[in-house]
This record gives C-alpha cells, structure tokens and sequence, in this order.
C-alpha cells in the first residue's frame, strides 16, 4: 500500500487528483440526488498503472470533495483484467453505471485481434455509494464481426438527450476495425439491459485505428459526437499529442443517416485526453478530462518519486456561442478567490500556489506571458497564432516543448494555475490549453510583457478534498 505525504509540495488544491497511485479516465459523471459524482480510472498502488478499479469522488457544490473509496473492482470473471472506462445514467432514482469488464485471457495472444473480451457491465445504486451486484450484458459476441476485440467505454444516454424522439436508451460504444479504423458502434435499448446494434459513427475518411471514451450531446441544435482517436498523424500545429480527443458535429441522426463533420480538438496543451460530458441539474453541461498522456514516450511527471500520477481537470462548463463551441470553468470556482489584485504590465507578481488570473486585452496587440521564467504563452498577430513553450534550459516542463493554436485574435486569457497545473482559457474558452508544470517548490510567479492590457490576478484558496 502506497501512503499519502501531505507534505508534498506538488500536491493539487484545485484539481482532483488520486490520494495516492495512478489515476486516468474521468468516469459515470452524474449529478445523483443533487451530489456530483466523479468516478475515475485508478490504481491506487501503483503511480504507474496497473490493474484498473474505479475511485470515487462526491461533492454537493464543485469545491468541497469526499473521497468515497473504491466503487468498482476487478473481482468478477468478465472484468477480471480490469474495470475500464464507462458512464453513468440516472433514471428514476437509481444510479446505473456501465463499464468495459476487461478479460486478458492467458496464452500467446496480441490482445488485438485475439486473446481479449470487452464485456458490456451494468452496475447500479440506489444512494450513489454502494454497488451491489454487477450485470454482464454484452460479450464479444454481440459486437459486429468487423472489429477487432478493441470495443469499450459505454456511454449510455437517453434518445431524447441527443434527438431521437423515442422512449429508448442509447449507448456509445468504441471500437477498433479489423482494417485499423475507429469508429463508434451505436446501441439502443427499451430497459437498458437488453441491447440492439443499430448503427456505427465514423468518418468518410479514416482518421485513426481506435476511437476510445465516445459522448454524445446536443448543445443548442448541434449534435456533438466526442471521441478520443488513437493513430492520428500530426498535421502541422494540430493533433501533436500522442493521442488525441476531440468532437465532430453531426449532421443527420445518431441513428440513421448522417455525416461527421469539422473535427476539432478539445484541448491543445500537452496533457488531456478522455474527456466525458454530463448534464448537471441545473442543465449545465459539464464536461472533465484526464490530465494526463498515455503512452508518451517525450514528457513525464516528476510526482511518480511521490507516490502519485495525474489529476482530472476542473469541471468546464460546455457552451454554444455565436455557433462556436466553448469551454470555461464551472462558475462555482470563482467562489475560491482571495482578493482581486491587478498587476502592472511588465511587472512580476509574488510566487503562489494556486491562483486565477484575468487578461484583458485593451488593443488588439501582441501578447507575451512569462511564468517562472520558464514557460512563455505567446500570441503574435501577425501570424494569427497562440502558443505554449517551455524554455528547455528551465526544465519545468518535464520534455514538454511547444503546442500553438490559430486564433483570429486574442481578446482575453484566463489562466487557472495550480502547484503543477496550468489550465488557459482564451477569448472565453474559445481556445483551451491544459498542461503540467514542475517548479522545484510547486509556486509560481507570472509577468505580462507587450501589448496594452488590464491583468487582474487573485490567489485562490485550495479545494477541500476529505480523504
Ligand atoms: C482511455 C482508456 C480507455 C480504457 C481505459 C483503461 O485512456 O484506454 O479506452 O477504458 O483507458 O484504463
């Protein structure tokens, strides 16, 4: 067993992270009885992975967490490699999650084509707290024979949430094509135990081997399908990461006809990928992904010699505005703001832990942000391009180099800044850059150069996480 250090200076206090371990995928997002459930990827004896259970965090507010322990374990035969990713649907007073039962059969297998089962699980709960009983629904069996045995990370939705005016259940389903293609299979359902295949997502184009963690949303009239694709090739400033995740616009029915269109990444920093998507009570659309790269053979994370690896991001309200889609911090979070302080251009603030700054840009202008002297976030007008770089002589950013984005202009930039965490926000959330950083004491300082603009700046109180 791994032991907490409360004293580790690289410990999150806006970012839910694992107690100690591993942690990957955000899973069964919900809002149950007016408390936030986050369940999540976890292996919490090893900061480098291992066998997959779900953790769990609740919360009635955004701020105030309670780890909740274990809620899922790989103790069953159809699961016994692994609880993989999944979703939650709350549906008259009961909490049913769905999840990949992942089974490594023994034997000299590639576990692509052979030697793995992807089973389709149903657990449920009536207070959100205990999982009593788990359900094999589907097996290898009952996906279509053109795939391989990569099928996983139900998403279970109701038709009316994404359009389809009928009484059934949908469920999102991600797979790998013999042909090394990913592609989305959809299922439907009257009681969400027995499933129909009716209909597979995928692009006209291949555009990768595997689609992992599918969601699907409407906001406003446009249909959302998010995916995260594995196999994609970098294409100039785009798709850099190892894997990537992102959503296309869907033109037509989630069941029928239609057509994939305008893929675009969530998030263009170096660590995010898996992102999943709910509707609060409220009717926000909250979505949160995993800080975190699988695979990455570039860029590491200095907290595995602390016992721990990863963190999700903060809740992001998902919006629609002039047509665009946005993402921008729950509101909730505002609420962790000490005093509000503004800082002179070309001036550096005091070294913090966690804390909120707000630029705005009074001129349309070149923009040059410095943190610790060790990452610059540019915008250059005339190349319309935002970008993210760690100066390899500081070595905060762990083999991390540069991300950028185009941007037609740079009206504001947000930055949630954490002890190793940056979330930057721009013009709104128009643009999204998430990413870790490491200072030797988990304080940072910042300094705006150029441009003719406000900067506000608040040190934030840390979220309180009851272990
Ligand atoms: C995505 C993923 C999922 C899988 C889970 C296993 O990061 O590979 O497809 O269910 O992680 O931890």
């Amino acid at each position: 067993m791994l032991e907490m250090n409360w004293s580790d200076k690289w410990r999150l206090g806006l970012h839910l992270m694992p107690p100690t371990g591993w942690l990957n995928d955000p899973n069964g997002l919900c809002q149950f009885q007016g408390v936030y459930h986050v369940f999540f990827q976890y292996s919490p004896d090893n900061p480098e992975g291992g066998s997959k259970c779900w953790g769990h965090y609740t919360s009635t507010d955004l701020l105030e967490w309670q780890y909740a322990g274990i809620a899922l374990s790989p103790e069953d035969e159809f699961d016994r490699n692994g609880v993989y990713s999944g979703s939650a649907l709350v549906s008259e007073g009961v909490m049913h999650l769905f999840y990949t039962g992942n089974v490594k059969l023994e034997g000299d297998y590639n576990y692509i084509t052979d030697g793995r089962q992807s089973n389709t699980v149903l657990s449920s709960s009536e207070d959100g707290l205990n999982f009593d009983g788990k359900k094999c629904l589907m097996t290898n069996d009952d996906y279509p024979d053109h795939l391989t045995c990569h099928i996983r990370d139900p998403k279970v939705v109701t038709g009316k949430s994404i359009g389809i005016e009928d009484d059934n259940y949908y469920m999102f389903l991600g797979a790998r094509t013999k042909d090394d293609r990913g592609e989305v299979l959809v299922y439907k359902s009257p009681d969400l135990e027995s499933w129909e295949h009716t209909n597979i997502l995928t692009g006209e184009k291949r555009f990768g081997y595997m689609w992992e963690c599918p969601d699907a949303f409407m906001l406003g009239e446009k249909k959302i399908l998010s995916v995260s694709p594995q196999g994609v090739e970098t294409r100039g400033i785009d798709y850099q990461n190892v894997y990537q995740s992102g959503y296309f616009e869907l033109d037509g029915s989630f069941d029928g006809e239609y057509r994939l269109k305008n893929f675009r990444e969530w998030d263009r920093g170096f660590d995010f990928y898996a992102p999943q998507t709910f509707l609060d009570e409220q009717g926000r659309r909250l979505l949160i992904g995993w800080i975190g790269m699988p695979d990455d053979q570039e860029q590491c994370n200095p907290t595995v010699n602390d016992g721990w690896q990863n963190a999700l991001t903060v809740p992001r309200e998902v919006f629609l505005k002039d047509e665009k889609v946005m993402q921008y911090p729950a509101e909730e979070l505002l609420s962790l703001r000490k005093e509000e302080q503004i800082l002179e251009p070309g001036k550096t603030s005091d070294k913090m832990q966690y804390y909120d700054i707000e630029i705005t840009m009074l001129e349309d202008t070149d923009l040059t942000l410095v943190i610790s002297d060790g990452i610059t976030l540019c915008y250059s007008r005339s190349d319309k391009m935002f970008t993210i770089t760690f100066l390899q002589e500081q070595n905060l950013g762990y083999g991390r180099k540069s991300r950028a984005v185009y941007l037609d202009e740079c009206r504001s930039v947000r930055i949630l800044a954490d002890t190793t965490c940056l979330e930057v926000y721009l013009n709104g959330g128009e643009e999204v850059f998430t990413t870790r950083f490491y200072t030797e004491d988990g304080m940072s300082s910042f300094r705006a150069e150029k441009g003719d603009m406000e900067i506000k700046y608040w040190v934030m109180e840390p979220m309180k996480v009851k272990l």
